[in-house]
């Protein structure tokens, strides 16, 4: 049984498993959904495995994660959103199949898994990293509250950083 952390009126947050690795393969194979992300190229099923690997080790180890994403009508895996901590902080992401796109899941799965993160989990100083032409993916940050507190570089790509104003009031130093 998949533990379920949330439930919004058209998908869930829950646990991953390993029968999740066929949907998130093929996610992450696409080049479309993978151009504003790390080096823009599609990857393998190698780095499907590691990632369900690693999501599967950290719901064991400390409950969050970044949390599976189930579109309720279909039993569809959609993709990821939540929080990871591999560079040291609280790195707030998401990615989906193109086919949920443009239809507010992306909005929808933030808004729940922030609040999961910040209640269940009493995580703070969370941020989300973005290249600057993700148009969709900064307005997501905006929906949620956060403003830009911060730029870096990824790949040699410039970076926008946001987070909640009242938790960065300095921005990010
Ligand atoms: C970015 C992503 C998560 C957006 O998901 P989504 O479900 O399409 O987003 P929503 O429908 O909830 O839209 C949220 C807002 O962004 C806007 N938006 C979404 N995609 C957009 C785009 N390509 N260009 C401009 N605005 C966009 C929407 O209009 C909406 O704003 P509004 O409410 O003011 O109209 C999705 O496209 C995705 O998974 N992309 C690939 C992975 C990725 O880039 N992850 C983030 C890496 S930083």
């Amino acid at each position: 049984m998949k533990k379920i952390h949330a439930r919004t009126e058209r998908l869930l947050l829950r646990d991953w498993d390993s029968d999740d690795l066929d949907a998130y393969a093929a996610i992450i194979a696409d080049p479309l959904v993978m151009e504003h992300i790390g080096d823009g190229k599609p990857r393998p099923r190698s780095q499907a495995e590691e990632f369900i690997r690693i999501v599967m080790a950290h719901q064991q180890s400390r409950g969050w994660t970044r949390f599976a994403v189930e579109h309720t009508a279909s039993g569809q895996l959609m993709g990821f959103c939540g929080v990871d901590d591999k560079t040291g902080q609280y790195d707030f992401g998401w990615r989906y199949a193109r086919s949920f796109w443009g239809s507010g899941f992306g909005f929808e799965a933030a808004s729940a898994a922030l609040w999961v993160c910040q209640n269940t989990f009493s995580l703070t100083h969370i941020i989300s990293k973005s290249y600057p032409e993700n148009e969709g993916s900064i307005r997501i940050m905006q929906k949620m509250g956060m403003i830009q507190i911060g730029e870096g570089t990824d790949f040699g790509r410039p970076l926008v950083i946001y987070g909640f104003a009242s938790e960065w009031p300095d921005g990010l130093i």
